[in-house]
């Protein structure tokens, strides 16, 4: 194309491999001692462009994209931890990271405590008790929607010298930037996209961390593939205006299911109801899209309500145009005991939606038959 001609759309750098005319060029490129692209495990144009847009929505300096948001979470905790190290996490961190951390990260000598997101003393008591190199939280949490108090976790994380992660996945980039958060974790997968055809994670830090993270990034080598990272930056140009939609429907059908008689608890941190909803309004711009309840009926009432359903999948994920359940039955963690199940606030009627961008009369309508057929 003339150097004066440019497309509107980033086009495509569907191509694993790239070559200097020099050996000499080369060698500089390799020893970073100059800008350019070698092979795309490192570094790809429209990865680039993507981490350079992720890190601008999330307020912070630079990004690494990896090929899950399961990779950014395991590649960030193996980049930043060796043996004796010592990592707090909650029970209600999302299950496989609480797996990484328990189960991989623990054969390699780094041990944890777990408590709950909401046991701000334990928090301070745990970081006083032994030196802790990195404090991994979410909010809101998944799947009841807790509300962890970012202000305070990073205040005490910091007082004792340890480096604060947070998976954002739920509350997505335009949310949280201003806390002393050190390292964002996403899974690309949910909103970025937004039409759950396509993977994709990030990690989003100071320009040093992600420095830091890069070479055993390439090495541990869960790459997004640039045409993975292509769907994702296109899909981003809507993401805000799908979020708040979606943000809006989710609260009209926790209204609802607040007023059903077959529900017994709606966990929505926009409802008044929610424990945290000061936390949650001072925090957040908007609440989200997962709408999690309790249904009176149990297990049978949950199994009746996601048969019943016609517009939400049976499935896994979150944040894509569709609107999606998972059933109590799904939602057992067998890695937690009964007092951390109890903790958890997770019921044998607990239901969660992801909410999309369908209409929301035609949801509330699906809803409502399929609370019927739940029993009140
Ligand atoms: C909070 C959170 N973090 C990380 C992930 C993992 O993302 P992925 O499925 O892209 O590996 C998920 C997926 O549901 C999630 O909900």
């Amino acid at each position: 194309m003339p150097p004066d001609n440019h497309p509107i759309v980033a086009p495509i750098y569907q191509t694993v491999k790239f070559e200097f005319d020099t050996l000499d060029e080369t060698l500089k490129n390799l020893r970073g001692e100059r800008p350019g692209f070698f092979y795309s495990r490192a570094s790809n144009p429209t990865t680039r462009q993507l981490e350079l847009t992720l890190a601008e929505l999330q307020d912070r300096e630079d990004c690494v994209t990896t090929s899950t948001g399961v990779s950014a979470v395991s590649q960030t905790l193996i980049a930043l931890t060796k043996a004796g190290d010592h990592v707090l996490c909650f029970v209600e961190t999302y299950n496989p990271t609480r797996y990484v951390i328990r189960r991989l990260l623990g054969r390699f000598g780094v041990t944890h405590t777990m408590i709950s997101i909401e046991d701000l003393p334990g928090i301070e008591r745990a970081l006083s008790a032994q030196k802790t190199k990195l404090v991994l939280f979410e909010s809101p949490t998944n799947p009841v929607t807790k509300i962890a108090d970012i202000a305070a976790i990073t205040r005490m994380a910091r007082a004792h010298g340890a480096l604060t992660i947070m998976d954002n996945t739920f509350a997505g980039f335009h949310q949280h930037g201003e806390f002393d958060i050190d390292i964002f974790v996403h899974s690309l997968t949910k909103y970025a996209s937004g039409t759950g055809d396509v993977m994709g994670g990030a990690v989003i830090a100071r320009a040093d961390l992600i420095k830091q993270f890069r070479a055993d990034f390439t090495a541990l080598g869960a790459t997004l593939d640039p045409h993975a990272a292509y769907l994702i930056q296109r899909g981003l140009k809507t993401y805000f205006m799908r979020y708040q939609a979606q943000c809006v429907t989710a609260m009209r059908v926790a209204e609802m299911l607040a007023t059903h008689s077959a529900v017994t608890r709606v966990h929505y941190p926009g409802l008044p109801s929610h424990p945290q909803h000061e936390l949650a309004k001072a925090q957040m711009r908007e609440f989200g899209t997962i709408v999690t309840f309790d249904l009176k009926n149990g297990f049978d009432g949950g199994e009746r309500f996601v048969e019943a359903l016609k517009l939400f999948a049976l499935t896994a994920s979150l944040g894509s145009t569709e609107s999606l359940v998972i059933a109590p039955q799904m939602m057992k963690s067998r890695d937690l005991t009964a007092e951390q199940v109890r903790m958890s606030e997770i019921t044998d009627g607990t239901v969660r939606l992801s909410i999309g961008l369908e209409d929301v009369d035609d949801l509330l309508d699906d809803l409502r038959q399929g609370l019927a057929a739940a029993g009140s």
